[in-house]
């Protein structure tokens, strides 16, 4: 517990070596979509936001689990079609069915490189990991806006053959990249280090099914946070999928991706994300 505004102080705490000093005064999508999960890994700042963003759109809590309950079943499709390696980048807070958790209860064998640019949440993957002790899993702080620097990074190298089918899981984190950075760029570079057979996940905001006033409201709580919200129509995320082949039903609400239960028609409207599981032939 420390300094005032602020509830703990992580600026002594070492990762990768190097200190980490977290703004706990802002919110931060991470930690907001943590708290939409019912985590405990929040500050005042976040959760203040998230309950601005629940009261402008109701239904936002179901939007995170939906969204979260997508990314689990694309992981077992992931494993269960023979991927042996995965790079999330965008990997949140640690919270039930983590990525290498569920991927690896299939095969154990399947390595997993977590990427995030949030020093929270590093943090919390690293500390379970040790818990885990997973040497096929490993978690580096990079930024999705410098995909060279992702495919360089040594620990991507060390622990990924691009030679071989690699899942490329970029699940909720698009749509805090701006238009000007460039995101399709972004997943060209990325696109192109991937051989054939290589999968990509991907689930992104949208607003396409959301009143005009909800969404302005969103997307002000959003920029006074650490990265703005930029939510995108079907065709736009669909573009992102570019030179990948989706596997049915395509992109589609996450309720309705693989589903596992007879969805809700409040499920269904409360998802205001598109989801798709995309291989490249
Ligand atoms: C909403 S969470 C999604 C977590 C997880 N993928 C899921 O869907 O359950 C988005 C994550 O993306 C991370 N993020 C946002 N912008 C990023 C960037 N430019 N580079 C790397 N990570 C980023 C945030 O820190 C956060 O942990």
């Amino acid at each position: 517990m420390s300094a005032a505004g602020s509830e703990w102080d992580f600026t002594s705490i070492s990762s990768d070596r190097a200190p980490v000093s977290i703004d706990t005064t802002v919110a931060h999508p991470a930690r907001m979509y943590d708290y939409y999960l019912g985590g405990k890994d929040n500050f005042a700042a976040d959760r203040a936001a998230a309950e601005a963003a629940m009261a402008a759109a109701p239904g936002m809590e179901l939007t995170a689990r939906a969204n979260r309950a997508f990314l689990g079943r694309a992981v077992r499709f992931l494993a269960e079609s023979g991927i042996k390696q995965i790079i999330d980048i965008g990997t949140g807070i640690p919270t039930a069915g983590n990525t290498h958790q569920v991927a690896q209860e299939i095969d154990p064998e399947i390595r997993v490189v977590y990427i995030d640019n949030d020093p929270m949440v590093l943090i919390h993957a690293r500390a379970l990991m040790e818990t885990q002790s997973q040497g096929s899993t490993t978690v580096i702080q990079a930024d999705l806006r410098e995909p060279e620097a992702i495919l360089a990074h040594p620990q991507v190298t060390s622990l990924i053959d691009f030679s071989r089918p690699v899942a490329l899981n970029l699940v909720a984190i698009l749509h805090f990249i701006k238009d000007e950075e460039n995101p399709g760029e972004i997943m060209k570079t990325l696109k192109a280090a991937l051989p054939k057979g290589s999968h990509l996940v991907i689930s992104h905001c949208t607003l396409d099914f959301t009143a005009p006033e909800i969404g302005a409201a969103l997307r002000e709580i959003y920029n006074k946070a650490t990265a703005p919200l930029i939510p995108r129509t079907h065709a736009e995320v669909l573009e992102f999928f570019d030179g990948f082949e989706l596997v049915e039903p395509g992109l589609v609400l996450p309720p309705l991706w693989h589903p596992d239960h007879i969805v809700t028609q409040q499920e269904a409207e409360n998802s205001h994300f598109y989801a798709g599981v995309g291989v490249l032939r």
